[in-house]
């Protein structure tokens, strides 16, 4: 009997403890995207990834190619897309009726019960190798944008593409920001067209790179968002306690020397996996979960960066899955925030990203088969073993 009653009282605590934890989470108001990334063999379907990306609050999605199946699912939602041209598809992109078709194909389609507001012509490949596609890169976000002004699309729709900060020859002190010389022919004339045509400048930043690669000389507090001393700009005196600021001020710079003031700079990508390979320093779901934590409440607060403090960084955290097929260490199969199952695969709530009231706050708990109304499920849950109890007494 008394470990009946226990048993009963445990669930009715659990049940309470996932009611407030969800009525508190939704006074948060989070304004991250996250990227969809698909490479895995066992995701659910994008309806259900509809429910759970509801359950964030996460209104804002990236994906890495133009999934008819995903934008499908997302039509009549309040969910924005940034939608991919892939790397692949760079050559014939250079080619406006090629590029208009592919538009035709892929994007109108899906307008206006699906919200895509960007597309992203190729991913990382000025920090690439192929000089073939760099060369392309412009021409290619060119003729997308022709085909954009063509079928009337130009204003709602945005042509960018995603650079790795392999792009900056240097990036300390964050003043002292400059782009690769070898890169310069391209990237002069592509600021020239985000000038042009108003776009920002996406950039995939990663200071868990830094930190794997020389964890006895990087500070793992100044990586995750911890209190730290930091380090002083002497080109601006401005300081910096934590990396990801100083990356993207140092984008901010390198685009200046270039004459550049006029352009956003966004992240396309940053995160943290928690899991990685026995030399690759960091990766643990604990690490994970601070520095993606410290990261959403970051975006919270609206914070910019010192050289930009009320320009807040607009944010795609990478990712929402972990995905089993991508190739490369172990890291790469594990940035996800969430199993394919909708389980958390670490909890952020724990390590300095409390919600209000220290409530465990960013990531609702989740479970696909109670993805349609978890709220009614538990009082449901709530009011049964209330009766059993009572009958019980
Ligand atoms: C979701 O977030 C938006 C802003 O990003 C906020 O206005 C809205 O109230 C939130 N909705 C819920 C249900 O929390
Ligand atoms: C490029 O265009 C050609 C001709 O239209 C087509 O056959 C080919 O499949 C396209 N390439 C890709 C990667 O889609
Ligand atoms: C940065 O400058 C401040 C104020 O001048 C100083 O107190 C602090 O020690 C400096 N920090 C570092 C890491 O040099
Ligand atoms: C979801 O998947 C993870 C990883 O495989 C597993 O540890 C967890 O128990 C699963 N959760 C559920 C509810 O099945």
């Amino acid at each position: 009997m008394a470990s009946f009653t226990n048993t009963v009282l445990f669930r009715i605590i659990l049940v309470l403890v996932s009611l407030s934890d969800s009525a508190l989470f939704h006074v948060q108001c989070l304004s991250f995207g996250i990227n969809y990334g698909q490479i895995a063999n066992n995701l659910p379907p994008p309806s259900q990834v509809a429910g759970l990306l509801q359950s964030l609050n996460v209104s804002r999605v990236k994906l890495y190619d133009a999934d008819p199946n995903v934008l499908q699912a997302f039509s009549n939602s309040e969910v924005d897309f940034i939608i991919a041209l892939g790397n692949e598809l760079l050559p014939n992109m250079t080619d406006p009726l090629k590029a208009q078709n592919w538009i035709q194909q892929h994007v109108t389609p899906h307008l206006p019960q699906t919200k895509i507001s960007s597309i992203l012509v190729g991913n990382e490949i000025l920090g690439g190798t192929d000089t073939r596609l760099m060369s392309y890169l412009l021409i290619a976000m060119q003729s997308v944008y022709a085909a954009l002004v063509n079928l009337g699309l130009s204003k709602t729709i945005v042509v960018t593409s995603a650079h790795s900060l392999n792009i900056l020859g240097n990036s300390y002190p964050p003043s002292a920001g400059t782009f690769r010389e070898d890169l310069a022919q391209y990237i002069k004339p592509i600021l020239d067209f985000h000038s042009q045509t108003n776009a920002p400048f996406l950039v995939n930043v990663y200071p868990y790179f830094a930190y794997k690669g020389s964890p006895d000389e990087v500070s793992l507090e100044y990586v995750l968002f911890q209190p730290n001393s930091g380090m002083n700009d002497s080109g601006t005196n401005l300081h910096y306690d934590n990396m990801l600021d100083a990356q993207i001020d140092a984008v901010y710079a390198a685009m200046k020397v270039m004459g550049h003031t006029d352009i956003d700079v966004r992240i396309s990508e940053t995160g943290w996996p928690s899991k990685g390979d026995e030399d690759e320093a960091g990766a643990t779901p604990e690490n994970a979960g601070i520095y993606n934590g410290n990261l959403l409440r970051k975006i919270v607060e609206k914070k910019g960066t010192p050289a930009k403090p009320d320009v807040p960084i607009d944010t795609y955290v990478f990712a929402l899955f972990n995905e089993d097929m991508k190739p490369g260490p172990a890291s790469e199969r594990n940035y996800g925030l969430f199993y394919p199952n909708g389980t958390r695969v670490y909890d952020m709530g724990d390590v300095g990203a409390a919600g209000p009231d220290g409530a465990d706050g960013y990531l609702p708990q989740f479970t696909f088969s109670s993805a349609h109304d978890i709220n009614a499920l538990s009082i449901f849950n709530f009011l049964i073993f209330l009766i059993v109890y009572l009958l019980w007494e």
